[in-house]
């Protein structure tokens, strides 16, 4: 009898146990099925699998908010449906190569969304000025897609941004100075990367007020001056603007000190001399100013944290430049 009263309740305990929202599970099966190859690539997304054991739900409202997809080869566009799925707090679709086409407007209707990553697909067109309307979003990697046209200015209008990733397209024009406002809400500040493209002019003076952690603009052609974007107190731990047509004096600038890690400055036309001061940053670990049109003594000794007493960078950190002298290049005269 209890056993007959199992087999009757056992469909009901298994619908009770459901989490899914039906609008999700619908949005999630809509995504699927508008890729050609979505049903061969995704046979398990079928109506009857619980979507909160595919994606994170969240615990209350078991709504999902974390899409993920990677390393995936469904081929077409990015679906609106996506973006019924509005408890999204994280879109993520990464190296999927055959995921083409523009970013659709729909995604602004995910306004809880914290983080968007279309990063190492094919998605071409511009980096659309709506995304400015993703008020709640922390971070978003466009990197490594076929996206061509300018930086919108808008982005810097969004007021949680500490993340922004660029790198790896097609993109033309210059640094919106608009950049020059995006105001950090972490205190470790704000990482920009907009590496790999064809970005032209020069930096705006406005980005001179913004503390990055993580400054990337390497791979451009950006020309003037850069000396702003030092000072004693930066938080920056990563500088790159190696690979561009900077053009100024390097002598009256003070560097990041306290956190920086990682200094490339190699590939442009930065003259005078590597201020001294250089050696007050004692978790340096990469350094780079060849192919610039340096001169004078090369600072030493360094006092590094995680290095041997006497350590020095090798000669291609300096190489090709003007006048550069003393170890580990020739000695001054
Ligand atoms: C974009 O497509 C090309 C040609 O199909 C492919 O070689 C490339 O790897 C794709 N890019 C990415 C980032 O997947
Ligand atoms: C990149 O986008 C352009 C159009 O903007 C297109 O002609 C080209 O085929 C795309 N490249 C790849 C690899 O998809
Ligand atoms: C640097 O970071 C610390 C905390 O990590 C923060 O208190 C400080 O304000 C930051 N400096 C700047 C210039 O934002
Ligand atoms: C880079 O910009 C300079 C002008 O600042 C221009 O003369 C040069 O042709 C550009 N180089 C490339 C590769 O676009
Ligand atoms: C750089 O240093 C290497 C040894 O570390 C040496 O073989 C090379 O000749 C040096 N190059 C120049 C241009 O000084
Ligand atoms: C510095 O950059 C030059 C030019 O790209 C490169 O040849 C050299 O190996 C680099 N040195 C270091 C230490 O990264």
């Amino acid at each position: 009898m209890s056993l007959l009263l199992f087999f009757l309740l056992s469909p009901v305990i298994s619908l009770a146990a459901e989490r899914c929202h039906p609008d999700d599970k619908a949005a999630i099966l809509k995504f699927k099925n508008s890729f050609s190859n979505g049903p061969q690539l995704l046979p398990s997304w079928t109506p009857d699998r619980d979507c909160c054991t595919i994606f994170d739900c969240d615990e209350t409202t078991n709504r999902v908010t974390d899409f993920s997809l990677t390393y995936s080869n469904l081929a077409g566009t990015i679906p609106d449906a996506i973006a019924d799925l509005t408890y999204l707090k994280t879109l993520r679709l990464h190296k999927m190569p055959f995921l083409i086409g523009e970013i659709p407007q729909s995604l602004t209707k995910l306004k809880y969304l914290r983080s968007l990553d279309i990063s190492w697909t094919n998605v071409s067109g511009d980096v659309p000025p709506f995304l400015s309307q993703l008020k709640n979003v922390l971070f978003i990697d466009l990197s490594f897609n076929n996206l061509s046209g300018l930086i919108p200015s808008s982005l810097a209008t969004l007021p949680n941004l500490i993340g922004l990733d660029l790198s790896r397209n097609r993109l033309t024009g210059s640094i919106p100075e608009s950049f020059g406002h995006l105001v950090s809400q972490d205190p470790q500040g704000l990482s920009l990367s907009l590496s790999h493209n064809m970005l032209t002019g020069e930096i705006p003076a406005s980005l001179g007020k913004t503390n990055f952690y993580r400054f990337d603009v390497s791979r451009n052609n950006l020309s003037g001056d850069a000396s702003m974007l030092f000072g004693t107190s930066k938080n920056t731990t990563s500088f790159d603007i190696s690979r561009n047509n900077f053009e100024f004096d390097l002598s009256p600038v003070s560097f990041m000190t306290g956190e920086l890690v990682a200094l490339d400055l190699s590939h442009n036309k930065i003259y005078g001399k590597i201020s001294f001061q250089i050696l007050d940053a004692f978790v340096l670990q990469f350094l780079n100013v060849s192919y610039n049109r340096l001169c004078g003594k090369i600072p030493s000794p360094w006092k590094l944290r995680y290095r041997a007493e006497g350590f020095e960078f090798d000669n291609s950190s300096y190489l090709h430049n003007r006048c550069l002298c003393g170890s580990p290049l020739a000695p001054c005269k």
